[in-house]
């Protein structure tokens, strides 16, 4: 009895374990907010006046990632793009970079 209240409760944890990691790896909401909220928004969303004065994209609309693949993601992060969105490559690790382009794409999710 006692054996399977624990198994039980260790599948739980499991579960929900692996449903947080689904919907945002380890550290990524706070890297996020520390390195990239600033011009992109806590919800991936730029206020109106940096959409207008820079130009930032809004990643909860789905349709702005959509096309682009994961490896471009990566790229502009790490070499930055237009005049404004700056390069990260000597600042994150690539494993940052990977973790932020997944946490990215989960804007459009909720
Ligand atoms: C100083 C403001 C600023 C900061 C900080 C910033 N960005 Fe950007 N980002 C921009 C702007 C502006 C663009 C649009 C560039 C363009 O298209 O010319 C952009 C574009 C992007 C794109 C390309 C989207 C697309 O549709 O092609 C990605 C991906 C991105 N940013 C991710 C990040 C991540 C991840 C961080 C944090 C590590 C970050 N940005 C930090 C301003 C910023």
């Amino acid at each position: 009895m006692a054996m399977k209240v624990l198994l039980l409760t260790a599948a739980l944890g499991l579960a929900t374990a692996v449903t947080l990691s689904a919907q945002q790896p380890a550290g990524a909401a706070s890297l996020f907010a520390k390195t990239c909220a600033s011009c992109h928004g806590a919800a991936g969303t730029p206020t109106a006046s940096m959409k207008t004065s820079m130009g930032v994209p809004d990643f909860a609309v789905a349709a702005t990632l959509a096309s682009v693949p994961d490896s471009a993601l990566r790229a502009i992060v790490m070499n930055g793009k237009g005049r404004m969105m700056p390069a990260y490559k000597s600042r994150l690790t690539p494993e940052q970079i990977a973790t932020l382009v997944s946490y990215i794409r989960t804007f459009s999710k909720h």
